[in-house]
């Protein structure tokens, strides 16, 4: 089958409710933590994407057996380092780096060599970022030049370590919250905010670990081997997926959209407060708390004038996914809009940044970089009318949906390459189109 779509028409007017994918994040963790559990654990609405799968077969080599029984995965854990390693195991992270780097922290005390390797996009991703507090703990890791594969081999004289987190990863800050539960002694952290599902998560299940939260800091500090038991876990809809959408309805013409239970974490929202600053009146309806996170609807309606924003670089963590869409408004709001200390960007599946640019570019929008900062001069009136070809983004899931949003709200004739990248986070997203009306062939 053709591994590409082609759109040529504008969405016309809409007013749907729908639900999105659920949380990538929080799925990848559920299975993970639900591994180091006592007992069996069910999770529903887990994300099947690849990325999940892929962390299902990891525990699963690693000696943890799970089973889907109508919808709920059940997943058996015998306690942290409850696994059972076998000579010359080899992992594939597939394209996440979130399961890669989280991994590693539950690896530090493995009693034998294990291998961890990628995809294409993985192996030219950093791992210095978590090979250097691991070190620290007493873990003997092989690398070369910080990048997959990885060897790594426990340690049964894991030690504490105090580490400063200045980056604002919570895939970092949750390698070591993991490695930290497999360790003798208080681990603490001094950790720029980031994402925080799995504070949350080991807070749920009453494991020892403290936060206080500073402004643009939070000091974590995790006691090592205590057990936790087995949960149940409904995972909300996640709003990086939710975020297409968002856009998709804001840049139509008279249209409103309702994306129902999404994880509006504010650790995540950082979107949401953006668009706000630029006019969008974005709203969160049907608040509740869930197991400690906190699950809205969210209303949208199209708006015809947006404007530019100078955009707080304190947003920049939790909005680090969203900023290829948050870039699109940019392009369609009065003013020039300045965003600062990206270079993030540049770490994730593919680099975001310099591709965001030369796509921006593509589509006729004047864009000025000065390191990792961006100013884009919006053009209220953009409108699209020539034929665009995208391939060779790397395969990543976040360009495609970028590119399909383009080409629903600002015209021209696309044809997108990679339409399989979209099993990375989203497998449904093209059928969710479809039914708000979109015309993909
Ligand atoms: C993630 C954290 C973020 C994000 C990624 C998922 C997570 O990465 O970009 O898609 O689940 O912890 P960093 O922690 O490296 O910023």
């Amino acid at each position: 089958m053709a591994n590409y779509i082609i759109i040529k028409d504008k969405l016309s007017n809409f007013n749907k409710e729908i639900k999105v994918s659920a949380d990538k994040s929080i799925s990848i963790r559920s299975v993970l933590l639900a591994s180091q559990a006592v007992g069996t654990s069910k999770i529903s609405n887990l994300l099947e994407s690849e990325d999940v799968i892929n962390t299902l077969k990891t525990i699963k080599k690693l000696g943890i057996n799970y089973s889907k029984i109508r919808d709920v995965y059940y997943i058996e854990g015998f306690g942290i380092n409850g696994f059972s390693i076998k000579k010359n195991t080899l992992l594939n992270a597939g394209n996440s780096g979130t399961l890669a780097r989280l991994i590693l922290g539950l690896l530090v005390k493995s009693k034998s060599k294990v291998k961890l390797i990628g995809d294409k996009s993985l192996s030219k991703r950093d791992f210095s970022r978590v090979i250097k507090p691991l070190r620290l703990f007493g873990v003997n890791i092989e690398s070369k030049k910080n990048l997959l594969p990885i060897k790594i081999e426990g340690t049964n004289f894991l030690r504490p370590i105090e580490y400063e987190e200045n980056i604002g990863s919570a895939q970092v800050k949750t390698c070591i919250i993991f490695a930290a539960l497999n360790t003798p002694g208080i681990t603490k952290i001094h950790s720029k905010i980031s994402r925080n599902h799995t504070e949350l998560f080991l807070k749920f299940l009453k494991y020892p670990i403290k936060i206080v939260k500073k402004l643009e800091y939070e000091k974590i500090s995790v006691q090592g081997l205590k057990q936790f038991n087995s949960f149940e876990y409904e995972v909300p809809g996640d709003i990086s997926s939710a975020s297409f959408f968002i856009v998709l309805t804001l840049l139509s013409k008279d249209s409103k959209i309702i994306i129902k239970k999404v994880n509006v974490n504010k650790s995540r929202t950082g979107i949401i407060s953006i668009l706000n600053m630029m006019g969008a009146n974005i709203k969160l309806k049907n608040i509740t708390i869930y197991n400690g996170e906190k699950i809205a609807d969210i209303h949208v309606k199209s708006k015809k004038k947006l404007y530019a924003v100078n955009c707080p670089s304190k947003l920049n963590s939790s909005a680090i996914d969203e900023f290829l869409i948050i870039f699109l408004v940019a392009s369609r709001a009065k003013g020039v809009s300045k965003f600062k200390e990206l270079g993030e960007m540049n770490k994730k599946e593919s680099k975001r940044l310099d591709l965001a640019i030369k796509f921006l570019k593509l589509i006729g929008v004047k864009v000025n970089r000065f390191k990792d900062n961006i100013n884009i001069h919006g053009n209220p009136d953009l409108e699209l009318s020539k034929k665009y070809e995208m391939k060779n983004f790397l395969k990543d899931h976040r360009i495609f949906f970028l590119c399909c949003i383009t080409a629903l709200t600002l015209g021209g004739k696309w044809k997108i390459n990679d339409k399989d990248s979209i099993n990375t986070s989203f497998p449904d997203f093209l059928k969710t189109l479809k039914v708000i009306g979109a015309k993909i062939n």
